[in-house]
């Protein structure tokens, strides 16, 4: 498979007492859907905010299909994003406007910004949208305000917004957090087939080890800042998460 993403050396320093990533080495193929899992506060969300540079790293180097994201100008910039989807733990949805606007939204990168600040969106996006939106399981919520979709319905929007983007690569932070189990299988299988089916890369972040066993094609342990585990997810034995988990083992199924 076509490597899609690399990241060499990565570091974070926030500050003096606050380190967030060290020497990270990882690279991604097309098709694989990972899993980043570790206990809180050990780097997964620095992780995935360097790889888009939502988050400046203070050193290394991020690749994205042979483009260097770090040294990107800020048109460079605006071309990678528009090629990598995000989806938030809280969604980050315009509460006052319409789920079918809401998924819009995801073409922006894509437009002239001219047309985009009028919302000039082209029949054909629109169509998409549409497609996409019964595709998720939302036929009836299409018109309707985002702030009155539920959870789950909302992060369903929130897949279709990165999804319109055509995106090679999909970055998900904790995108079940907010939701209860049966929801957050929705959301999952949502996320998982779509992705599958479009051919899309995917990072998640997870808490929940039984959720990154069910979905992902591989899984990266991270504990303070460094990589400790990566492998396949029947390579993930108890003792592994015990170590990756030491002393926070109620996180781990929480
Ligand atoms: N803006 C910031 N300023 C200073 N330190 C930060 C900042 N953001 C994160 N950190 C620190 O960097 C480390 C990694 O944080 P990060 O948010 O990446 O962890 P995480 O694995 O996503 O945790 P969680 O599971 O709670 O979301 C933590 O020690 C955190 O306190
Ligand atoms: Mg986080």
């Amino acid at each position: 498979m076509q490597k899609i993403l690399e990241l060499r050396n990565i570091k974070k320093v926030y500050n003096k007492t606050s380190i967030g990533l060290e020497e990270i080495n990882l690279s991604f193929s097309g098709g694989e859907f990972v899993a980043v899992i570790g206990p809180s506060g050990a780097g997964k969300s620095t992780l995935l905010r360097c790889i888009n540079r939502l988050i400046q790293p203070t050193s290394g180097e991020v690749i994205f299909i042979d483009r260097e994201v770090q040294n990107a100008s800020k048109k460079e910039l605006r071309f990678i994003r528009s090629q990598i989807g995000m989806i938030f733990q809280h969604y980050n949805l315009i509460d006052r406007s319409s789920v079918l606007e809401n998924v819009l939204l995801g073409r922006l990168g894509h437009m002239n910004p001219i047309k985009g600040l009028f919302s000039l969106y082209s029949n054909e996006d629109k169509e998409n949208a549409i497609k996409l939106l019964r595709k998720i399981g939302l036929d009836e919520q299409i018109y309707k305000r985002a702030d009155e979709l539920s959870g789950g319905q909302k992060q369903r929007v929130g897949i279709c917004r990165a999804l319109i983007q055509q995106p090679k690569l999909m970055l998900a932070d904790e995108p079940i957090a907010s939701l209860d189990p049966k929801t957050s299988i929705d959301v999952m299988d949502a996320l998982y087939n779509n992705c599958q089916d479009f051919g899309i890369t995917c990072i998640t972040n997870l808490h929940q080890v039984e959720v990154a066993k069910k979905y992902a094609t591989r899984i990266i342990g991270v504990k303070k800042g460094k990589v400790v585990f990566d492998g396949k997810p029947n390579m993930l034995t108890e003792d592994i998460i015990s170590m990756l988990y030491e002393g926070k083992e109620g996180e781990a199924y929480a």
